[in-house]
C-alpha cells in the first residue's frame, strides 16, 4: 500500500472561502487539532496577505511539531521573504509558491507573456530555494493550460530546484479522467519528474474533487491538498473527510492509505464549522448529521439485525456519536418495537399495534418523533388496551 500524504489548506486556501475568516487564535487551536489528527503538512496561510495571518503562520511554525508547515507565496521577492520568515522556526517547513500558467490567466490577470512566466518562476525559485530546502510550485489554473506549455514551466522549475509539483484544477474544470491521464503524461514527459514528488489540488465546482483526487492518486501522485468539510473558494475544495475515508473504506481497490487517525474525523470536522460560522449539510458524507442516520423502515430492519446492510463505515471510528435510527412516518413496526423497548417498556402485541397506529398518524404530521412523544403515546395506547 503506498502512503499518500495529506496536506492540509483548511487554514489557507479554506479560509479563502466567502465569509470564513478565522482569527490567529482560533488558527492555532485547528493546527493543533489537525496535528492531532495525523496531517503530513499544514498550509497555516498567506502571511504576506495580513498581520494577522502572518503571526498565525509565525506561531504555529513555533508551536506545532511533527508536521511539515507550509509556507504559501506568490511567485514574486516580497511574498517569499515573508513566507520563510513566518514559517523560520518550523521544526520542518516548505515554501510553496505558484504562478498562473494558463493563458487565460496570463492574458488577462497576470498580463506576462509565457516567456515572462518562465522567467518569474525559474528565478523566483532559485530565489526561495536559497532558504528552505523542500519547494512546493504550483502552476495556478493548470487544467485549463496546454500539455506544451505546463510541460515547460514544471521541467523550468525542476531545474531550478523545486521538489514538490502540485498541478491544481483550479477552477474544477477536470474530469476524473483528464485529471488522472495528465498526471501520466506530466510524469511520463516532464525531464527531472522522476527526482519529484507530485502533488494534487482540486476544486469541487462541478462536485468532482474528491473524484478527481482519487483519479491522481491512481495515477500516482504521492500528496493530496484537502480542506475539512471541503471549505474552499466557490464551492470549496477536495474534503479532507471524504477523500480520507474513501481510502479507508475501499484502500484496497485504490492501493494506497493515509495515516490520518480517523477517529479524530468528526471533532476537527465541527471545530472547523464553529469557528468558521459555516453549517454542515445534513447530508455531507462522513460528516453530515444524517450520515449515519437511518428513517426507512426496510433499513432500520436491516439494520437491527446487522449494521452492515446500510452503513459501509463505522461511525464510531471516525467519532461520529453512535448511529441513531430516526423514528418517522418511515419508520417500520422492527425499528418501533426495538426503540420501545430500549425505553424499557414491554407492551402487548394488542397494546402494541394500537401505540403503532397513534405513531403513525403523529409521524405523518411532523419530521421526527421524539421518546417524550413516544412515551405519551405509549402510555396512551397502554390505558386504551388495559391487559
Ligand atoms: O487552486 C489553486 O490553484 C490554489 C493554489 C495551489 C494556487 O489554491
Ligand atoms: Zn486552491
Amino acid at each position: 500500500m503506498r502512503k499518500i500524504m495529506i496536506f492540509d489548506t483548511t487554514l489557507r486556501d479554506g479560509e479563502q472561502a466567502p465569509g470564513a475568516t478565522l482569527t490567529p487564535q482560533q488558527k492555532i487551536v485547528i493546527a493543533r487539532q489537525l496535528a492531532k489528527q495525523g496531517v503530513d503538512v499544514i498550509e497555516p496561510g498567506f502571511p504576506i496577505s495580513s498581520p494577522g495571518d502572518f503571526a498565525a503562520v509565525e506561531q504555529i511554525s513555533r508551536e506545532i511539531t511533527g508536521v511539515e508547515i507550509c509556507g504559501f507565496a506568490r511567485a514574486v521577492k516580497g511574498d517569499i521573504d515573508a513566507a520563510v520568515k513566518a514559517t523560520r522556526d518550523a521544526e520542518r517547513r516548505r515554501l510553496h509558491m505558484f504562478l498562473s500558467s494558463s493563458s487565460i490567466h496570463l492574458d488577462f490577470q497576470l498580463r506576462k507573456s509565457r516567456e515572462q512566466a518562465i522567467a518569474m518562476a525559474r528565478e523566483m525559485v532559485a530565489y526561495g530555494k536559497q532558504f528552505v530546502d523542500r519547494i512546493e510550485f504550483s502552476p495556478m489554473d493548470a487544467t485549463r493550460t496546454g500539455d506544451e506549455f505546463l510541460f515547460e514551466m514544471i521541467e523550468a522549475v525542476i531545474a531550478e530546484g523545486a521538489t514538490i509539483i502540485n498541478i491544481p484544477d483550479t477552477v474544477g474544470y477536470a474530469l476524473p479522467d483528464e485529471y488522472g491521464a495528465m498526471f501520466t503524461r506530466v510524469m511520463q514527459n516532464v525531464r527531472g519528474s522522476d527526482r519529484v514528488e507530485f502533488s494534487a489540488h482540486c476544486h469541487n465546482d462541478l462536485g468532482l474533487a474528491v473524484a478527481n483526487s482519487l483519479a491522481a492518486i491512481k495515477a500516482g501522485v504521492s500528496q493530496v491538498e484537502v480542506t475539512v468539510n471541503g471549505v474552499g473558494e466557490r464551492a470549496g475544495n477536495c474534503s479532507m473527510e471524504e477523500l480520507v475515508m474513501a481510502l479507508e473504506t475501499r484502500g484496497n481497490a485504490m492501493g494506497a492509505v493515509t495515516g490520518i487517525r480517523t477517529e479524530e474525523i468528526f471533532a476537527t470536522s465541527q471545530m472547523v464549522s464553529r469557528a468558521m460560522s459555516f453549517p454542515i449539510a445534513f447530508n455531507k458524507p462522513v460528516v453530515g448529521r444524517n450520515a449515519f442516520q437511518h428513517e426507512a423502515g426496510i433499513h432500520q430492519d436491516g439494520l437491527l439485525k446487522n449494521r452492515n446492510t446500510y452503513e459501509i463505515m463505522d461511525p464510531e471510528r471516525l467519532g461520529v456519536p453512535r448511529s441513531m435510527i430516526i423514528l418517522g412516518k418511515h419508520s417500520g413496526r422492527h425499528a418501533i418495537r426495538h426503540r420501545v423497548s430500549e425505553l424499557g417498556v414491554e407492551l402487548t402485541d394488542e397494546q402494541m399495534e394500537d401505540f403503532y397506529a397513534s405513531f403513525k398518524s403523529l409521524a405523518d404530521s411532523q419530521k421526527v418523533v421524539h421518546d417524550h412523544q413516544l412515551m405519551q403515546l405509549i402510555g396512551d395506547a397502554v390505558n386504551r388496551v388495559m391487559e
